[in-house]
């Protein structure tokens, strides 16, 4: 900026003075500017010393890396390939965690299961994104990497999942053991708002790190966006004793109808938390204008974002960095897939 003030400036009085005249001002200008930097570059010795800075906390793990499990297909109705063993990750997760202080390792889904855990060692959490494919091979891996999960975390290690919209649809089709728990919901590409269960639990969940007055928003303002036309009605999730054991349920939503489902569990022993909505929506995927962006909205995402990765800097995994490296989804390009405005702005796709 001061530099192109120098340089207007400079131009403006040569047109004006035929001569040299204006070179004595310029320098004077440089010699200004210059000093302002140095003055601001130069530290005093007492704050160039970093040990002046307390070690951050060693129970915690400061570069945390989560897994996200593909799903099948391209994510862009097969305009990018039609590979029948193709799977995707709508970058949107991958946004969602790196703007939380994490990155992101994909666990592509139709890789052999060694190599699959093998990953899941690789990493201080996993995410279950939405999407559509509820049997065969998908369903398969994601119910391994679940166990292996709540595996981790009776064997004292910390390690956080979030399952987003078919993620929490499968984690309580798996959990209930009843592939046939679900319900018909009308709640395709809908905003909503979350109301809160009667004495739900704040602290140590999602929520906790909410501000007050946005907790409150949450209710009354549409803040999350909703994509299923499955569901589970709150009745039917507390009547199943093996869902209401092991998940508390936060959040209830209405659809279309005025219907009632659930919108967010957590579990009660594990840092498993089910979202029926989609928090990485709200900052990071722009094709429906049905997506909230308004700050509150944006809030929101960072929230969530910021809950999961707080968890994850909590596991003990300490991979090794190399391995870890090459196998981040760096090692992927994303596509531009949103170009017509339909679906996903940008995908990572694996075949
Ligand atoms: C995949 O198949 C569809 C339908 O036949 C076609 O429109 C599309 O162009 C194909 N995609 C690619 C990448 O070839
Ligand atoms: C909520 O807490 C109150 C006070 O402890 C209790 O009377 C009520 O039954 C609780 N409601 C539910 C749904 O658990
Ligand atoms: C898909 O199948 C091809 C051919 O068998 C194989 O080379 C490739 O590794 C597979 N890709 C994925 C992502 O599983």
């Amino acid at each position: 900026m001061a530099m192109d003030a120098v340089w207007s400036f400079s131009a403006t009085i040569t047109t004006s003075w035929r001569n040299y005249m204006w070179i004595p001002i310029l320098i004077a200008l440089l010699e200004f500017v210059g000093s302002a930097e140095a003055h601001y570059g130069i530290l005093l010795p007492s704050q160039r010393s970093s040990s002046a800075c307390p070690a951050p906390d060693p129970d915690f793990y400061y570069r945390p890396v989560i897994g996200i499990v593909s799903h099948p297909g391209d994510g862009a109705s097969g305009s990018l390939t039609n590979v029948t063993n193709a799977s995707y990750i709508a970058a949107s997760y991958v946004k969602f965690v790196e703007s939380a202080g994490a990155r992101v390792i994909p666990l592509i889904y139709t890789e052999p299961s060694e190599r699959l855990l093998k990953k899941l060692d690789l990493v201080n959490g996993v995410l279950f994104t939405g999407g559509w494919a509820n049997s065969g091979l998908y369903f398969e891996t994601i119910q391994t990497i679940f166990k292996k999960v709540l595996e981790k975390n009776d064997g004292g290690h910390h390690f956080p999942l979030y399952a987003t919209c078919l993620g929490f649809e499968l984690i309580t089709m798996i959990v209930s053991e009843d592939n046939n728990i679900l319900e018909e919901v009308s709640a395709t590409n809908q905003a909503s708002t979350l109301q809160f269960a009667e004495n739900a639990t704040i602290d140590g969940t999602v929520f906790e790190r909410f501000p007050a007055h946005l907790l409150k928003k949450l209710a009354t303002d549409c803040l999350v966006m909703q994509n299923h036309h499955l569901g589970i009605s709150p009745r039917r999730f507390l009547d199943n004793k093996k869902l209401s054991s092991f998940f508390e349920v936060l959040t209830t939503s209405k659809d279309e109808d005025k219907k009632d489902y659930v919108s967010t569990v957590r579990s009660w022993n594990y840092p498993v938390t089910g979202f029926q909505w989609h928090p990485e929506k709200n900052a990071f995927e722009w094709a429906s204008p049905r997506i909230p962006h308004t700050e509150d909205a944006i809030q929101v995402t960072q929230y969530v974002a910021n809950f999961l990765v707080s968890e994850a800097r909590k596991s003990i995994n300490r991979p090794p960095a190399q391995e870890v490296r090459d196998n981040l989804i760096y090692n992927y390009s994303p596509t531009y897939s949103g170009k017509a405005g339909r679906g996903f702005d940008q995908v990572y796709t694996f075949t």
